[in-house]
């Protein structure tokens, strides 16, 4: 599990997975080690990084098992700080709506509107730091963080390709919700580490339709966020499901959510895989022929800068 944690609690035997902060802010040449010597310990310690990520699957925990993401040294970075507050502002909201779908009561709508408030805000004034931030995922969090990060990705393409802004806080809400059918899937499939039987494969894909249900029967809920439930996982040449839609069957706002939706999982740190760096993950997207809308990817990644 990635932990974010304060200098001061580092300790030898941690296996070190980032250390945030600018490079000549520390000695350390590689950002990716084990901490095997106190001298090294002193060095990161005494250095202005900011903080570090840890791995705890690979070396050792903090000592206090209080110590969280929550309980770590505030940010210098004032982008980082803000990033860091929206996650915390949306977080109660998210795992509200996430809950209340797991057990099969109303979803709070207008909590995603809230939080797509505080998202949209911050993507405009530190999208770099929300984006960095919420590619560290550690299992228990990898829901609602990825929901944020989609979201967040979403209204920045939606903006960068001047949708009005009722439909850029409708595709912002349609990221948070576009995964919500997978609450309706047994945790031991949700949370399988190893390859999934067929039959589970067939179950995990039919959170599209659980999502668009949920929100269709309990009404309120804008066309453009059903779409975004439905229809995620279409794919351009019809080869994507529930439905195989094909090209132009595919609305923007749906396809803005393929891009985000993929490229955030990619982008991230997961228990079993190491992160791919953005540039990686443009090149292995572009490669995916017939798969996503070639001119919103370029635009997406024009944004991004990459
Ligand atoms: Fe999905």
């Amino acid at each position: 599990m990635l932990k974010r944690i304060n200098l001061k609690q580092v300790r030898v035997g941690m296996f070190i997975e980032a250390i945030e902060g600018h490079w000549i802010d520390h000695p350390f040449w590689r950002n990716q080690f084990r901490l095997d010597r106190a001298r090294d310990v002193e060095k990161l310690k005494s250095s202005n990084a900011a903080a570090v990520v840890i791995d705890t699957d690979k070396g050792l925990d903090v000592v206090s098992p209080s110590a969280t993401k929550e309980s770590a040294a505030a940010p210098k970075n004032p982008s980082l700080k803000r990033a860091l507050e929206t996650i915390e502002q949306s977080k109660p909201l998210i795992t509200e709506m996430f809950e209340n779908a797991r057990m099969g009561g109303a979803v709070p709508v207008s909590h995603a509107a809230q939080a797509v408030r505080h998202i949209a805000i911050c993507m405009q004034q530190s999208s770099r730091a929300l984006i960095e931030v919420t590619r560290l995922k550690s299992r228990d969090e990898y829901t609602f963080l990825h929901s944020i990060a989609v979201s967040g990705l979403m209204v920045h393409l939606a903006r960068a390709v001047d949708l009005d802004e009722e439909t850029v806080r409708d595709v912002g809400m349609g990221g948070l919700l576009h995964d919500i059918g997978k609450m309706r899937i047994p945790l031991k499939v949700l949370n399988k580490v190893g390859p999934l039987s067929d039959e589970e494969m067939d179950q995990i894909r039919l959170h599209p339709r659980h999502g668009y249900e949920l929100l269709a029967r309990q009404g309120g809920v804008s066309r453009v966020i059903l779409d975004i439930c439905l229809h995620h996982h279409e794919s351009i040449d019809g080869r994507g499901y529930p439905k195989g839609l094909a090209g132009s069957e595919i609305s923007v706002p749906v396809r803005i959510c393929s891009i985000c939706d993929v490229y955030d999982a990619l982008t991230s740190a997961r228990a079993y895989k190491k992160a791919w760096s953005p540039t990686d993950a443009a090149r292995f997207m572009l490669e995916q022929e017939g798969r996503f809308d070639r001119r919103l990817l370029m635009q997406f990644f024009h944004s991004l800068n990459l």
